[in-house]
């Protein structure tokens, strides 16, 4: 199986996407996870990358579609849910392409609906575990202990340079731009389906399963 998650920054694209990994047996194809991961190596992309992502703006279409294509090669067939691919059209007919290539086949484009106010709250409430990387937030999914990864028990947490006020405003309007218009490319294709992305984690999870399950 094939699943897109489609959303602005902070529409819980990355929450969502690891429970259905969980419950489907799915991989989590996360563009913007494999980057931050060139931007800790301080690899040439990385250092590349940093600089636009700290902007709030996209990078470019040839390194992201080479990038998800080798990891797809990668994982031989098993399912995937991508998240945070295809942001541009360029993208999404590439995707398209190489699906057709390699004999895969898109089951799911599921749209994340979440009011703007909400995405700045998520946005801004974020933080991480440094060592494991468990995602929380300060009011929607605090830690049970205070100060203590509830994975890991690390008491080292990160928060992402892209997520202050300034750089979320640039992220919001470069996903009004120029990812938004794919929205009615899976539409024309009879693809997408919309779901509420405000509510709790588990309601929202539930719509989404909801989807995957039809
Ligand atoms: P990326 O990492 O993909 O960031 P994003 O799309 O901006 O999305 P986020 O990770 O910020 O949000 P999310 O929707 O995953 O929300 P989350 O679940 O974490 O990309 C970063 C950058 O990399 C881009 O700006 C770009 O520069 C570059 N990039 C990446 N992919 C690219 C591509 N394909 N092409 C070009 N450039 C690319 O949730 C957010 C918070 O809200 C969390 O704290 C969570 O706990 C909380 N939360 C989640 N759901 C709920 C809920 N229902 N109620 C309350 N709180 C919730």
């Amino acid at each position: 199986m094939i699943v897109i998650l489609l959303g602005p920054p902070g529409a819980g694209k990355g929450t969502q996407a690891e429970r259905l990994a969980k419950t489907f047996g799915l991989v989590q194809l996360s563009t913007g996870d494999m980057l931050r991961e060139e931007v800790r190596g301080g690899t040439d992309l990385g250092k590349e990358a940093k600089k636009i992502m700290d902007a709030g703006g996209l990078v470019s279409d040839a390194i992201i579609i080479g990038m998800i294509s080798s990891r797809i090669d990668s994982l031989k067939g098993k399912g995937i849910i991508l998240d945070g691919f295809p942001r541009t059209t360029a993208q999404a007919e590439a995707l398209d392409k190489m699906l057709d290539d390699k004999g895969l086949k898109l089951d799911h484009v599921i749209q994340l609906k979440v009011d703007e106010d909400a995405l700045v709250e998520r946005l801004g409430g974020r933080f991480a575990c440094a060592k494991c990387g468990a995602g929380y937030h300060d009011t929607f999914s605090p830690t049970k202990q205070d100060g203590v990864c509830d994975r890991c028990g690390s008491t080292e947490f990160s928060r992402r340079s892209d997520d202050n006020p300034q750089t979320v405003r640039s992220r919001l309007v470069a996903y009004r731009e120029q990812t938004a218009p794919i929205l009615p490319y899976y539409e024309k294709k009879g693809a997408l389906k919309a779901i509420d992305g405000m509510g709790e984690m588990d309601e929202v999870f539930r719509r989404i399963r909801g989807i995957v399950e039809s």
